[in-house]
């Protein structure tokens, strides 16, 4: 390569470089556009995900549930696509069979991604609650999408659970179908559903980092 064409592809690289610094700055009119724009900084997006997943397989012990819902743009009316949730739960004696401690990574969890109508479903068994304790059946859920950096939700909780105390019932901010306890019914096949819908936000709490 001659002197004057190392030059013109240095300074080329020098410009893409350059050019490549300049989209998250310029696209940065907002401190959470920024971070979404920053592939370091935001949640490993797992490929080929559905709208609808199975989270326990078959012959999983325990009473079968599924749960659907909506999930909205902020404005709480735009069904809005491409939406990560994100749960996680115990088995139906309450044990969540890792290594410890809160991590999503347990044996019963799983990934959906919001259709072009922002729905999602899973199908699962009912928690168990703690074994020895006096807490709900729940199971945990996160937030995240191109925009909206992760954050994590009100666990579900069931209105028929014993554990689920008035005080508790005040307190849960959503109210009908966006309330994170779910009044469950039983199917012909006896498969207990429930509905939860959520309006997505740009993480003001709760966030995770990422
Ligand atoms: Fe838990």
């Amino acid at each position: 390569m001659t002197i004057a064409g190392e030059l013109t592809r240095r300074s080329f690289l020098k410009r893409a470089s350059a050019f490549a610094v300049a989209i998250p700055i310029l696209g940065a009119t907002g401190c959470n556009q920024a971070r979404s724009l920053s592939r370091s900084d935001s949640v490993e997006e797992p490929k080929n995900v559905s709208w609808k997943t199975a989270i326990v397989g078959e012959g999983e012990r325990g009473e079968p549930l599924v749960i659907s819902g909506t999930i909205f743009a902020p404005d709480g009316r735009t069904p809005l696509e491409g939406i990560t949730l994100y749960v996680y739960q115990t088995d139906s004696t309450g044990v969540y069979t890792t290594s410890g401690g809160d991590n999503r990574n347990t044996r019963i969890h799983g990934v959906m991604r919001t259709n072009a109508d922002g729905r999602y479903e899973f199908r699962t068994i009912r928690p168990g609650s703690y074994p020895g304790s006096r807490q709900p059946q729940h199971i945990h859920a996160y937030v995240s999408g191109p925009g909206y950096p992760e954050y994590w939700i009100d666990e579900y909780h069931f209105a028929d659970d014993p554990f689920i105390t008035d005080d508790m019932r005040q307190r849960s901010p959503g109210k009908g179908s966006l309330s994170s306890i779910l009044t469950l019914s039983r199917d012909r096949e006896g498969v207990w559903r429930g509905v939860r819908d959520l309006v997505v936000e740009r993480c003001s709490r709760n966030c995770t980092g990422r």
